[in-house]
């Protein structure tokens, strides 16, 4: 995996999270217990800090970056994303706060000062504009989004699921890596072979604190 320092800031990884070996995580970045970062993925915190909750997916190719200050954005703008939260596959979040429980569908777009609130489910390939603010436990979709109609149980049931879901995909990657040695019930022997010896690491500057 390649972690990096940016300048005085080094990420801080719980030691629980998967990073997948060609994702990208620099500078002022934070990331919560079991949560998972996916294939090539980006997560940038260079001129602004990132935080990264508990239990959330990062799937493969997002790309999530902040905002510098200036005087066009005073203090500049971090991206916040909540616990249990599901970012599907190339999305981009700049700039941003989502909020627990949420599902950003796959190739969606959350600009600048935007918040998406609690368990809010963004269609595939929508585009949230600057500063707009999802409504808790709606439906989204389209570029750019509206709101569609609430959540049924099914779907508030879905944004748990999918959290979890991706917890346990994670622990399956990272026994893969060698990295998580399993223990109890879930040591049980199976018929799969053994998973291979771990690999190597490269890093490319500071190590990243695992907390
Ligand atoms: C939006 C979504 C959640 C559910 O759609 P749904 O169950 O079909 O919802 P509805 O049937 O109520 O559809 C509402 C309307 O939005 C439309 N719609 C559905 N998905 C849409 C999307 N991504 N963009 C634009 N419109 C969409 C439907 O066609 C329907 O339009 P209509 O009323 O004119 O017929 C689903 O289509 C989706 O985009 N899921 C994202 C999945 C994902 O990216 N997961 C992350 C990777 S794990």
């Amino acid at each position: 995996m390649s972690i990096r320092s940016f300048e005085q800031h080094t990420p801080h990884i719980h030691s629980t999270v998967y990073v997948d070996d060609t994702a990208l995580v620099i500078g002022d970045v934070e990331i919560g217990e079991d949560s998972s970062v996916w294939p090539m993925s980006v997560i940038r915190g260079d001129i602004q800090r990132i935080r990264i909750g508990a239990r959330t997916s990062i799937q493969d190719g997002a790309v999530i970056h902040v905002t510098h200050d200036s005087r066009f954005c005073p203090g500049g703008q971090p991206t916040l994303i909540g616990n249990d939260v599901t970012v599907g596959h190339k999305v981009i979040l700049h700039a941003c706060t989502i909020e627990d429980y949420c599902l950003i569908g796959m190739g969606s777009i959350v600009m600048d000062k935007a918040v998406v609130r609690s368990r809010v489910t963004i269609g595939a390939g929508s585009v949230v504009p600057p500063g707009k603010v999802l409504e808790s436990g709606f439906l989204y979709v389209g570029s750019p989004v509206k709101q569609v109609r609430p959540l049924n149980e099914r779907e508030l049931e879905f944004l748990e699921y999918s959290a979890q879901n991706y917890r346990r995909l994670r622990e399956r990657h990272l026994q893969m890596t060698g990295a998580l040695i399993l223990t109890g019930d879930a040591a049980a022997p199976s018929s799969e072979p053994p998973p291979p010896a771990p690999r190597s690491r490269k890093r490319r500057s500071a190590p990243p604190k695992r907390g």
